[in-house]
């Protein structure tokens, strides 16, 4: 894992954003692999900006979403295939039918793994997965005692991360109960990962993530057995980790992507 200490937010965002830049820019058909939450904004903010002001186009991009609440169609405010649209794409040249979602129809939603897999395959996999991470170490809506080999399925949210995202619904009666979501060993198969984690409240999860043992217990830790992962992160969620000495220099570093 490469670790990187930025000051802010912003500093990561750049970072995190010249290796998406680096994909959509060398690839025919390169394939973003996107996460809601508010730990990539700042990512999504950047490419924005690089749309904007500096011509980057994203018209030759294919884009997935890692998971997707069961109940809420597709254009409900807050699933996530609406909320990707509304935080990112819809600000961009990609297609609109060129972002997939896994198929959260209730009526559907018992093969929908297997049918979101096999987009995912013959797109040809996922050349960057931006992550986020959750403080109990989740990714995607992978729980603690999640199976390190699991694809592409239905989960039950934990009590507490329904009432995490109950922020973002009228009351906690409306947060769905179920969500479609990526495995992890789904997620192992992207060719890249960036992972970004701000504030204290991440700092646990971070440490156990990057320095902790390969375990259940940890659903991100099975980072840890992927090739290429960039862990962005400030002081504050960096401050449980042991070796952050020597992480840190790696932002002085020339990004080992370009070398991969
Ligand atoms: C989002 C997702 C979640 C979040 C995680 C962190 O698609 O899959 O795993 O990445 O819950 O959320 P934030 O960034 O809001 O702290």
């Amino acid at each position: 894992m490469e670790v990187v200490i930025g000051q802010s937010a912003e500093e990561l965002a750049l970072y995190a954003a010249s290796m998406v830049r680096d994909v959509v820019r060398s690839k025919d058909h390169p394939v973003l692999g996107l996460a809601t939450g508010s730990s990539p904004l700042p990512l999504y903010t950047e490419l924005i900006r690089a749309h904007r002001d500096e011509g980057v186009s994203f018209a030759h991009v294919s884009a997935v979403t890692l998971d997707e609440y069961v109940g809420l169609p597709p254009d409900h405010p807050q699933s996530y295939h609406e909320v990707i649209r509304q935080e990112f794409t819809r600000h961009v040249d990609i297609d609109d039918a060129r972002v997939f979602s896994p198929d959260g129809d209730p009526a559907r939603a018992m093969d929908a793994g297997e049918r979101y897999e096999k987009v995912l395959s013959e797109l040809g996999g996922v050349d960057v997965q931006i992550l986020g991470i959750g403080t109990d170490g989740h990714i995607a809506f992978n729980e603690p005692g999640s199976s390190l080999q699991s694809r592409t399925r239905i989960k039950t949210l934990t009590d507490q991360t329904r009432s995490d995202n109950a922020r973002f619904f009228g009351s906690l009666d409306e947060v769905p109960i179920h969500a479609l979501t990526q495995g992890l060993d789904t997620i192992l198969d992207a060719r890249r990962v960036v992972l970004m984690a701000t504030g204290q409240a991440k700092a646990q999860a971070i440490a156990a993530m990057v320095e902790g043992p390969m375990s259940a217990s940890c659903p991100a830790s099975v980072l840890q057995w992927h090739p290429h992962v960039t862990v962005c992160v400030d002081e504050a969620a960096a401050s449980l980790l042991e070796h952050a000495g020597y992480y840190r220099t790696s932002f002085e570093r020339k990004p080992s992507w370009q070398k991969w």
